[in-house]
């Protein structure tokens, strides 16, 4: 268990499937992440991600927890390298009525937390589509700087899409979040292993 603000991140299990499986089915919510039709079918998509759950060496994926429990979305790292100490970082936050609140950037927060502290990695990059406004913004509170333009990245909706890279090294976390750099030995988080 990862504690942020407002939120708690805890590993992915298999009871979440089903609103994993709403949230890839919601287009509103999958056009943010650049996907406008259903990426895998139902067998593939438990498969593909049950798999992945046990996993935190190299990847690790976590619900999104209010205090009441209630699930509204996924935050997750991949690529992680030792050798470089860096990683790449992913957000959903699947239940729209949740957006605009915070939570997310509490969520990037804990994750980053996570990595830097307990992982520690040297940098986190991220790509967002350009028109995401709230994410980018959102990003640009946790600490993250827009490092370079993809252009036409990516294709959906009849045109080509810009995505931005955003990075944010240790030294640059630490600023920006210097209380948590103190409470850095009370995290709870996972270790290399996966948490139980
Ligand atoms: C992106 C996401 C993780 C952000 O989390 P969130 O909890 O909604 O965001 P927060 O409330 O923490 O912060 C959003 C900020 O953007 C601002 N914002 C919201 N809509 C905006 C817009 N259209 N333009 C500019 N800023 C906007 C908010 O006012 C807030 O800034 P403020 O605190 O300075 O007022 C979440 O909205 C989400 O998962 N969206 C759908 C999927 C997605 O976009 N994922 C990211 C893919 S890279």
């Amino acid at each position: 268990m990862i504690a942020g603000d407002r939120i708690r991140l805890r590993p992915l299990r298999d009871s979440d499937l089903p609103l994993l499986r709403a949230w890839f089915d919601d287009p509103e919510v999958m056009r943010f992440w650049g996907m406008t039709s259903n990426p895998v079918v139902d067998q593939r998509f438990a498969e593909d991600l049950v798999g992945r759950f046990a996993r935190f060496e190299v990847a690790g994926y976590f619900a999104i927890d209010l205090p009441d429990g209630t699930t509204i979305g996924r935050v997750e790292f991949e690529r992680l390298s030792t050798e470089t100490r860096s990683a790449e970082v992913m957000i959903l936050i699947g239940d729209r009525s949740a957006w605009g609140k915070g939570y997310g950037t509490d969520a990037m927060t804990a994750l980053l937390r996570y990595l830097f502290h307990t992982r520690n990695l040297h940098r986190v990059s991220l790509t967002v589509l350009a028109w995401n406004r709230r994410a980018i913004r959102s990003y640009k509170k946790v600490g993250f700087t827009v490092e370079g333009t993809l252009r036409d990245d990516l294709y959906f909706d009849g045109r080509y899409h810009d995505q931005l890279v955003m990075g944010i090294l240790h030294h640059e976390f630490d600023a920006r979040w210097p209380l948590l750099r103190t409470a850095a030995s009370d995290t709870s988080g996972p270790g290399s292993t996966a948490p139980a």
